[in-house]
């Protein structure tokens, strides 16, 4: 069993082994102040050096200092600017509750997952649309985005992402070639054999054939879901399981009608619905559909998408927008919806929030989903719906910032670590009076 599961606790633990050959040397070597300064000083190193590997919560200097799937973020907008290591992943769901129907889990969807921040256009001209992500989509993919909302565009003879107006692209509105990005999808799926990936096409290609090319060239359409195979009455989509080993892994949805005839593309909104997008569709409260969705609670369509974002994407406001706010129009849609949880959560700048952010409403969404619970960290093991492991958790330390954090961030974080701070003082008192001795 490792009981020093903490870089900083297996710190400290090394340096009590070997204390006894420390002093030893020190003794022959140094003065006695010179000896306290030196195993102080050891001391601080450890502390430093240990903070490499931050925990939720806890305070950090930079995104390096966090664990795996962690990010240092604060929230001023909200008042907490203390930096903290903050999730920016769901839970795995699909490995928790294996093998349930596609539309019994929820997929955390980037909004204009392409216009990353930062961009420079393709064509070499400055781009001045609004951006929305700050990550590139293998990222996304890696941080356990399923969903992605792609913008496109016939342009250049080409097609393209663009974040444009009027339905028409411009070298100031465009990001790159769409094949790009596609290609970022098919390296992905081709590298995760048992991941499902979704894309929402706003569709500005008039050109014949223009999306098939396009994704034929990706090497994606190896990959796609027949539209064929989609509920069209509200039955349960495929299990997960079916469509890994069908390799049927990428879902694709247009906005314009005609292509599901003509291109076999589904029409996204005869398969989803969708609640307002934008400020109008940030009303706490309400939750009304996109005027192109059906109703929400038209129950005969199988998959709820959750849009929640306004229409100027907001990066000081954002982590306040992903967070309560978030979880509580997941509940009004729930409501809106018939009693569904969304099956995709959309937002702006996702791995921004105040805590949880949309990875939790994810895990919130997947909780309800696919066991019965508050959220799928407390689903059991092949246990009846319903039937939730609720851990009993300390509150997370407090978001705001305290005066000692501040000027030293790698010891205030110990605020929120009691155990370490024990043996933090533990050992410096040892030091001291063994020392002395
Ligand atoms: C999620 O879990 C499934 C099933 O255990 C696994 O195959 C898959 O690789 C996991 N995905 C990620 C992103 O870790
Ligand atoms: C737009 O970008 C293309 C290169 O992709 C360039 O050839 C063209 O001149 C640019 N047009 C304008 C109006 O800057
Ligand atoms: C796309 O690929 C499919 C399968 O290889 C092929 O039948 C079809 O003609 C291609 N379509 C276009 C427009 O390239
Ligand atoms: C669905 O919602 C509409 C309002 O959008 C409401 O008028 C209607 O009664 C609801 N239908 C059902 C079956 O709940
Ligand atoms: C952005 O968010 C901040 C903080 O919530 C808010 O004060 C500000 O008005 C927002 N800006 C816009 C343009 O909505
Ligand atoms: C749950 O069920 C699966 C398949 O029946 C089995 O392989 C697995 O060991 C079970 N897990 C537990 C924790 O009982």
């Amino acid at each position: 069993m490792q009981i020093f599961n903490t870089p900083f606790q297996s710190c400290v633990s090394f340096f009590l082994q070997y204390y006894t050959w420390l002093t030893l040397f020190l003794s022959v070597h140094l003065q006695r102040t010179s000896r306290l300064l030196t195993s102080f000083s050891l001391l601080v190193f450890c502390i430093f050096t240990s903070s490499s590997a931050l925990q939720i919560g806890e305070t950090c200097a930079s995104d390096g200092n966090c664990d795996a799937g962690l990010r240092c973020e604060s929230c001023p907008a909200n008042g907490n600017t203390r930096p903290r290591c903050t999730r920016i992943q769901p839970l795995n769901a699909t490995s928790k509750v294996k093998g349930l129907p596609f539309n019994r889990y929820s997929w955390l969807t980037t909004h204009n997952s392409y216009a990353l921040s930062g961009s420079k256009s393709a064509t070499g001209s400055v781009i001045v649309s609004p951006t929305n992500q700050e990550d590139s989509v293998t990222n996304q993919l890696n941080n356990g985005v399923r969903g992605l909302m792609l913008d496109m565009y016939d342009f250049e003879n080409d097609i393209w992402l663009c974040h444009s107006t009027g339905g028409k692209c411009y070298n100031f509105t465009a990001f790159q070639p769409a094949i790009n990005v596609l290609k970022e999808i098919q390296v992905f799926l081709e590298a995760n054999p048992t991941e499902i990936v979704t894309i929402f096409i706003e569709d500005y290609v008039t050109s014949p054939q223009g999306l098939t090319k396009v994704f034929n060239a990706s090497g994606l359409s190896t990959y796609w879901f027949p539209v064929t195979q989609m509920p069209k009455s509200g039955e349960d989509w495929p299990t997960v399981d079916k469509m890994v080993q069908q390799n049927q892994r990428l879902v694709v949805f247009t906005s314009i009608a005609s292509k599901e005839a003509s291109e076999g593309i589904a029409y996204e909104w005869r398969y989803v619905v969708e609640n307002q997008y934008g400020n109008d569709g940030m009303v706490a409260g309400s939750c009304p559909n996109r005027a192109e969705s059906p109703p929400m609670n038209t129950t005969t369509i199988s998959l709820v998408l959750e849009n929640y974002f306004p229409d100027n994407p907001n990066t000081t406001g954002v982590c306040v927008d992903n967070s309560a706010a978030l979880i509580s129009m997941t509940n009004t849609c729930y409501q809106a919806a018939g009693k569904r949880w969304p099956n995709f959560i959309a937002v702006d700048f996702y791995q921004k929030s105040d805590g949880g952010g949309a990875p939790e409403a994810v895990d919130v969404a997947n909780g309800h989903l696919t066991c019965g619970c508050d959220n799928i960290a407390y689903c059991k093991a092949n246990a009846t719906f319903g039937t939730c492991d609720v851990p009993t958790i300390a509150p997370p330390p407090p978001g705001s910032l305290t005066p000692s954090a501040s000027l030293v961030p790698s010891i205030a974080y110990l605020d929120s670590r009691p155990l370490q701070l024990r043996w933090l003082f533990g050992t410096i008192l040892t030091t001291i009076v063994l020392l002395l001795l």
